[in-house]
């Protein structure tokens, strides 16, 4: 016996079709309900409608039999299974369908350049952006910036040249990340969520850090050639893992220990306080590099070689550059000295030492956990920007 749906005065001008379609998904193709109701032009109204959805019509005296269609079915296609499940390849004609949603047929083509699970994404990735989510900080309320300046101008311009240079590195971070986002299919949304929620952090740091500059009436110190020759290999860089390498895993890494240094010596608290809050984001940024490329070991081991490559030939090609602006190194120096004293600043010149060397075990460690030998981390690590990022 076919189901019975009687729509009373509900037209199809007025929503009938609703309730058709609700009493149509409980049916197969190919098997009738029967539809009875009382609005005016009912029984045409759902004649038209039911060619236009593929289903048979029949009218019956004051009743009609729609027939379930089997177009329907042939209209939809879905290459996923489920909202959670991830496909190895997504493909161009689901375009910016939800995850797991029926994409009609004839829907466009999108050709997004990042459409393979292995060459962009890392299983904990969820898990990663909940974690920015969670510790996300608003400057005007985590900072206070009424403090008045209570340091010596030399500091004060040491501070400024140091914050000049991190602006310009805080411009590769947000940049290198925000040029692929626009090219991952947006079936991996995790990996769309985090890398939008980086490049949010950078675009923060580079907020908080101009407005320290400005804080105390100064402006911007230097930005020099062999510091911007360095960056741009990391905008030139096209590959996705690479990129990771170069800029997340040995870059931003690297900036850890230098804001983990500022923290430290920086003679005012606002800039301590920013100098913690921005190296955990950084942290963050680092373990999405890591996750990425070690679960892209894991399953092509050879992927090595290619990292490695990257390092040599990005040295290669900034071998003629002077690598870190010296006003940068001198600037640290002074910061860790506190004062201009030969004493103090014999201290300061031996602190930035062991920054550096911190930076280059926190290397080492990483490229190591990265399945690299003693041997190749050395040599990475050895090879990496003088620029620091
Ligand atoms: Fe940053
Ligand atoms: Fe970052």
């Amino acid at each position: 016996m076919s189901q019975i749906i009687d729509i009373e005065d509900l037209g199809f001008d007025s929503g009938a079709h609703i309730l058709v379609k609700q009493c149509l998904a409980s049916v197969a193709p190919g098997q009738d309900i029967e539809i009875r109701g009382q609005a005016a032009e009912w029984q045409t109204q759902a004649a038209a409608w039911c060619r236009t959805q593929g289903h048979g019509f029949k009218r019956v005296d004051d009743r009609a039999l729609i027939s379930k269609g089997i177009e329907d079915k042939q209209r939809w296609i879905t290459t996923s299974t489920s909202a959670t499940e991830l496909l190895d390849v997504a493909s161009p004609g689901l375009g910016l369908a939800a995850r797991g949603a029926c994409v009609e047929i004839g829907s466009p083509e999108f050709k997004f350049r990042f459409d393979r699970r292995d060459e962009i994404s890392t299983s904990n990735a969820a898990e990663l952006y909940q974690n920015a989510i969670n510790a996300q900080w608003n400057p005007n309320i985590a900072i206070d910036w009424s403090q008045p300046q209570e340091h010596s101008d030399t500091l004060e311009t040491a501070v400024v040249q140091l914050l000049t240079y991190m602006v310009e590195n805080e411009n590769a971070a947000l940049i290198v990340p925000a040029r692929f986002l626009g090219q991952v299919h947006p079936h991996f949304r995790e990996i769309q969520a985090l890398l939008s929620i980086q490049i949010a952090d950078e675009a923060r740091h580079i907020d908080v850090f101009n407005r320290r500059i400005a804080l105390f009436g100064r402006t911007p110190g230097l930005s020099t050639a062999g510091g911007q020759s360095s960056l741009k290999t990391l905008l030139d860089e096209s590959q996705f893992g690479i990129s990771e390498f170069l800029l997340s895993v040995l870059g931003e890494g690297t900036f850890v220990n230098l804001l983990q240094f500022l923290r430290r010596f920086a003679p005012d608290q606002a800039t301590r306080k920013i100098a913690l809050l921005v190296a955990k984001d950084e942290s963050r940024h680092v373990a999405f590099g890591m996750s990425h490329l070690a679960e892209r070991l894991e399953s092509d081991p050879d992927y090595r070689s290619t990292l490695m490559a990257a390092v040599r030939a990005r040295y290669d090609s900034l071998a003629a550059t002077a690598g870190l602006n010296e006003e940068v190194f001198d600037s640290l120096v002074i910061l860790a000295a506190g004062s201009l004293s030969p004493d103090s600043i014999a201290t300061g010149f031996k602190e930035v030492q062991k920054l550096l060397k911190d930076m280059e075990e926190g290397r080492l460690y990483r490229v190591q956990r990265l399945g690299f030998s003693n041997a190749e981390a050395t040599e990475i690590s050895s090879l990496h920007t003088r620029n620091f990022m």
